[in-house]
């Protein structure tokens, strides 16, 4: 009786089950081609129906802060969580009407059917045996996911970590040329105001980026460790309810099983939510791999994918790229006209000391720092016996360095050479942060055309996507199987331990039934042993 009336909402489950396994991908079937207007990132692969917008497609493109594109993606997963509805809602009742049943009618029926036993038992046993495969798929697939996921987290956070630590190093030389320049000669005042200005926006622009960065990657893990434990909970909670099941059912211990039939109520509901929550996962993956996909083939300036690694401040850049080759271009022309004009000049011997222009200096003259701009800031190749780089110039002008008589090394020089002490250190730092500003030219031409975003969405897209639209589909079709084994298994313990109930019932009334004859002890006994009596199958 009771199975009759749970056929009808069982197979409306199953049919869920089944619809939802040809779920995944099925909008990218249903997508119309030709609605790409250049800012709609995953246009055709995101049209799906919108619950909130009175089930009309959406149209939106990938967008992970609307509301919109996660109503309609979490419709595509509808009928997973359908079926975690239904189920709660159907066996729910049946399991409320038969526990009032049991209370108040407890029925005693006499038939049972062997076959049914036996066949109660092998699915039993079948569907113990799936939902342990599903366990392990599950078991397996989350622990894929998880590291392919956490691989993909680390690997933009490392990007976005290394831009940020790009920026402050440029920063720091920006900051470092306002100070440099020899003796009393440094960069005009109206520039090193101007660096003040770009300072600020590179270390806002950057700090922007590390807060963004720390903050969507501390939300995003602890997301997946949650989703980690959860499914770890239900693949475990689920295997040995499965085994405890099958014992305590095989053993008829009916109120055991009840309790069971309780808590696995609520653990295949749970498995089904979780399923329909990998689905959509599984979804907004494939969604965000084309979208990214898409955007690195046409980048845009700005577009959806900013919340996950924001192209920096892209005017900034540009302008600080600017800035910087100003910046170097005008620093070695100071210098350079230091060692022009003062260092490599030769007064007369008996010239009076007039520090600093001469400093009694003397000896081969010391090369010049390489400018690596042209006054109108193109890139310039170095002359031969031009010095490039901090290293080069402490080799090329540590042999032109002259003792002094006082200790601070900037007085006048005692010996040959045409560098005391401290316009060597001086020189030496100067070289240092031209060679930095122009070393970090690149990386802030690359951030002003956004080429680091384009390469790491290549880079997640070719090495990352496969495999967690891989593994999101295992742990999806793990969910789906356990989901659909403890459900039939909570139905079969119930089955299987009213026909046991039945049976026992049964060999009751038949050992009571007819008045027993006269029999002696021993004959009892035998009867007790006899095959009929064996309490397992
Ligand atoms: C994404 O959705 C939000 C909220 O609906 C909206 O404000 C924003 O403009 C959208 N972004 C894009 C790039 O469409
Ligand atoms: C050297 O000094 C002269 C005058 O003092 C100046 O006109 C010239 O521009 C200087 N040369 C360099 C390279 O700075
Ligand atoms: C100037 O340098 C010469 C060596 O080039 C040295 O002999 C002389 O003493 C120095 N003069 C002073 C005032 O230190
Ligand atoms: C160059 O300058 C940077 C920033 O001012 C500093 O951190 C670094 O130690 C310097 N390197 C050398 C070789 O002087």
């Amino acid at each position: 009786m009771i199975m009759a009336s749970r056929a009808a909402p069982l197979v409306l489950l199953l049919f869920f089950v089944a619809a939802s396994m040809f779920a995944v991908d099925a909008s990218a079937v249903a997508a119309a081609p030709g609605v790409n207007s250049p800012f709609v990132l995953a246009a055709a692969r995101t049209q799906r129906k919108d619950p909130l917008d009175g089930l009309r497609y959406y149209t939106g493109g990938w967008n992970i802060s609307s509301e919109h594109y996660w109503a309609s993606v979490g419709f595509s997963a509808a009928p997973v969580f359908a079926a975690a509805g239904v189920w709660f809602a159907v066996f729910g009742a049946a399991l409320f009407l038969a526990g009032c049943c049991y209370c108040c009618c407890p029925s005693r029926s006499t038939s049972y059917s062997r076959a049914a036993l036996v066949v109660s038992l092998l699915l039993l046993l079948a569907f113990t045996a799936a939902a342990a495969i599903g366990c392990a798929i599950l078991y397996d697939g989350q622990g894929r996911f998880h590291g392919s996921t956490a691989a993909t987290v680390d690997y933009v956070v490392k990007q976005s970590g290394d831009t940020v630590d790009n920026l402050r190093a440029f920063s720091g030389f920006l900051e470092a040329a306002k100070a440099a320049g020899v003796g009393p000669v440094s960069l005009p005042d109206d520039l090193k105001g101007r660096i003040d200005g770009v300072v600020r926006r590179v270390s806002s622009a950057s700090d922007e980026l590390a807060a963004r960065t720390a903050s969507n990657s501390a939300k995003i893990r602890d997301a997946l460790d949650t989703i980690r434990k959860i499914l770890i909970v239900l693949a475990a909670g689920m295997l040995i309810l499965a085994f405890a099941g099958l014992v305590f059912s095989a053993c008829g211990l009916e109120s055991l099983v009840y309790v069971l039939v309780f808590l696995g109520w609520i653990l295949v509901a749970a498995t089904f939510v979780m399923c329909g929550t990998f689905l959509l996962l599984h979804n907004v993956v494939g969604d965000t791999c084309v979208a990214m996909g898409e955007w690195v083939r046409r980048p845009q300036e700005h577009t959806a994918l900013d919340d996950i690694l924001p192209c920096v401040d892209t005017a900034a850049a540009t302008e600080a790229l600017g800035r910087s080759k100003e910046v170097n271009y005008r620093l070695v022309d100071v210098l350079n006209g230091v060692i022009s004009n003062v260092t490599n000049r030769d007064f007369p011997p008996q010239a009076p000391l007039s520090p600093p222009l001469y400093y009694n200096q003397s000896g081969p003259p010391v090369p010049p720092l390489c400018n690596p701009y042209t006054p109108d800031l193109r890139d310039r190749a170095c002359a031969p016996g031009e010095v490039a780089g901090p290293d080069a110039a402490r080799q090329a002008w540590g042999g032109s360095v002259c003792r002094t008589a006082d200790a601070g090394g900037s007085g006048v020089c005692a010996t040959a050479g045409r560098l005391t002490p401290s316009m060597y250190a001086q020189m030496v730092g100067a070289a240092n942060v031209s060679y930095g500003l122009s070393r970090y030219g690149p990386v802030l031409v690359d951030l002003a055309d956004c080429a680091f975003v384009r390469r790491a969405f290549q880079a997640v897209g070719e090495d990352h996507c496969p495999g967690l639209r891989r593994y999101s589909e295992q742990v999806y079709r793990g969910l789906l199987a356990v989901a659909a084994a403890g459900l039939l298994l909570v139905l079969l313990w119930v089955v299987h331990s009213r026909e046991r109930r039945k049976r026992s019932d049964a060999r009751e009334v038949e050992l009571m039934a007819p008045p027993p004859p006269f029999r002696y002890p021993l004959e009892e006994k035998a009867l007790l042993h006899s095959p009929r009596r064996r309490p397992y199958m």
